[in-house]
């Protein structure tokens, strides 16, 4: 059985529907909406990262937008829900072009049907582990200029990546492949308020998944920024980077239990 088809098995949660049941998402099973429930018994805050990572994900497109960013590689897009990443750049910057890649073949059939008219966005079903093949893909190398800056986004997909994955190793392929003022946009799932008894509940639930999950600090996440100059206001709590009024209400930054950051590829002086 090949990757993508442990990933479409639905007799299995998965990490991308659980993600779109908590964002209030349809397109997720019993067995995923079970888990995510399971989860959320002993983690409210399980939810708290989900809408706060959602918010995030919004807040940096939109910063990208206003710094001159058009086109982008969505790593790990999830299924489409409210605030797509092609929706977001668009509202600001009609000609944006966006490449999604998801592995679960729910998240990327969704993104097909949605996409097909649109000639200036794309899903690719591929494991982001094999940035070669990624970024040889139709769906990315067809539609991108990498001669040109691009923001990769690896939102909430690194703590699906195992630390044997080399994760760091896996983001330096991308940023190699990226010329300066490109950006890499990151937010990782961390134990910040989660006590040892819901962190190992949280580890459970998603060992039974096809991705089970790495919790990291900020200094690990800050080290697979490696390369790029971190953009203010550093690697901060999910809801503390460029902080408006997006995501959830009256929750403490530390309850949404992530971290985020944006790099940029330093810009050689003239
Ligand atoms: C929690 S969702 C995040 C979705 C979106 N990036 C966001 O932040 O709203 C994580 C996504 O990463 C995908 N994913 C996990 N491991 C992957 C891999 N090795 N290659 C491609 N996608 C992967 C999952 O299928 C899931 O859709």
């Amino acid at each position: 059985m090949d990757v993508a088809d442990t990933h479409g098995n639905h007799a299995v949660p998965n990490l991308a529907r659980m993600y779109d049941y908590y964002l209030g998402g349809s397109h997720n099973f019993a067995v995923d909406r079970e888990a995510a429930d399971r989860a959320l018994r002993s983690v409210p805050h399980a939810k708290t990262f989900a809408l706060a990572n959602r918010a995030f994900l919004g807040r940096v497109v939109r910063h990208l937008v206003a710094a001159g960013i058009d086109q982008f590689l969505d790593l790990g897009s999830g299924v489409p829900t409210v605030g797509n990443v092609h929706e977001i750049a668009r509202a600001v910057r009609p000609t944006a072009r966006v490449a999604y890649v998801d592995i679960e073949p729910v998240a990327v059939g969704v993104a097909t049907e949605l996409l097909a008219d649109d000639p200036y966005a794309s899903i690719t079903l591929a494991d982001i582990r094999d940035p070669t093949a990624v970024l040889a893909a139709p769906g990315v190398a067809g539609l991108l200029d990498l001669d040109r800056p691009v923001a990769v986004l690896a939102v909430a997909v690194l703590h699906a990546l195992p630390d044997a994955d080399d994760p760091a190793g896996i983001l330096a392929a991308y940023r190699d492949a990226c010329v300066p003022g490109s950006h890499l946009a990151v937010s990782h799932l961390a134990a910040t308020t989660f006590s040892e008894q819901q962190t190992d509940v949280v580890r459970d639930v998603l060992d039974r998944t096809p991705t089970p999950v790495t919790l990291r600090s900020r200094e690990q996440l800050a080290g697979m920024l490696a390369g790029y100059e971190i953009v203010e206001p550093g690697v901060v709590l999910l809801p503390a980077w460029r902080r408006d009024d997006s995501g959830p209400a009256d929750v403490a930054d530390a309850d949404a239990n992530g971290y985020a950051a944006l790099g940029r590829l330093p810009v050689p002086a003239p």
